[in-house]
């Protein structure tokens, strides 16, 4: 998976990176920066997604796709593809230009909508990726972990960014016994949850 990334992904993953290096340095505003994950929470994603059991592959948050090309190098690695959901029109044209220059349409489909309106008409879930705005991530995590299949992932990024604001999300799933979970120390801290059942 990583020994063969196509060139035209690692060209638009560079691209990304300086593009969001960019944003947080000149101050660009908070809804308009990329506020992507760095590459080593990329490879932790696609290593857990490839890793996942069969079902969908979902992501919230997709920005300018940065994470969801580590997810499509997971998703061709499983025969699959990785539905993303993004809400804000400006990042949807970003998005279709990475996925169109990076050449992975063939494992990516993209969704312009709010995912709380959709995630409900979706089942067997195997992997999750949650990256949206936090006060979403409890709503999110409860349309998403009763559609996940038995052994199936969800990772919520920011737990230790954005530590305050999201502990009583993190304590809620950690207490849940319907997973198993814990926050992974790695990048922005990765909450992990593995459906209970297999
Ligand atoms: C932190 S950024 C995602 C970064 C991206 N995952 C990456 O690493 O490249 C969060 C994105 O989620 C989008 N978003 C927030 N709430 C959403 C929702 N309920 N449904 C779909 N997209 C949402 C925002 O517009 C924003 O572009």
């Amino acid at each position: 998976m990583f020994h063969d990334i196509p060139a035209a992904v690692e060209q638009r993953m560079r691209w990304l990176g300086e593009r969001d290096r960019r944003d947080r340095a000149d101050g660009t505003p908070h809804l308009e920066r990329l506020r992507q994950i760095p590459p080593e929470t990329g490879q932790f994603l696609a290593l857990l997604a490839a890793s996942a059991p069969r079902g969908r592959v979902v992501e919230v948050g997709t920005s300018a796709g940065y994470s969801t090309l580590w997810l499509a190098l997971a998703c061709r690695a499983r025969g699959d593809r990785v539905r993303t959901f993004e809400v804000l029109p400006e990042k949807l044209d970003l998005a279709r230009e990475t996925f169109r220059l990076a050449g992975v349409d063939e494992w990516v489909e993209l969704r312009g909508a709010d995912a709380r309106a959709e995630l409900a008409d979706l089942s067997d879930i195997a992997f999750c990726f949650l990256d949206a705005e936090k006060d979403a991530y409890g709503d999110l995590y409860e349309l998403a972990v009763p559609r996940l299949v038995p052994g199936g992932l969800l990772v919520a990024d920011n737990l230790l960014s954005h530590a305050a604001a999201l502990a009583p999300f993190r304590d809620r799933a950690l207490a849940d016994a319907r997973v198993d979970a814990l926050v992974v120390p790695l990048g922005k801290g990765e909450l992990v949850c593995r459906k209970c059942g297999a």
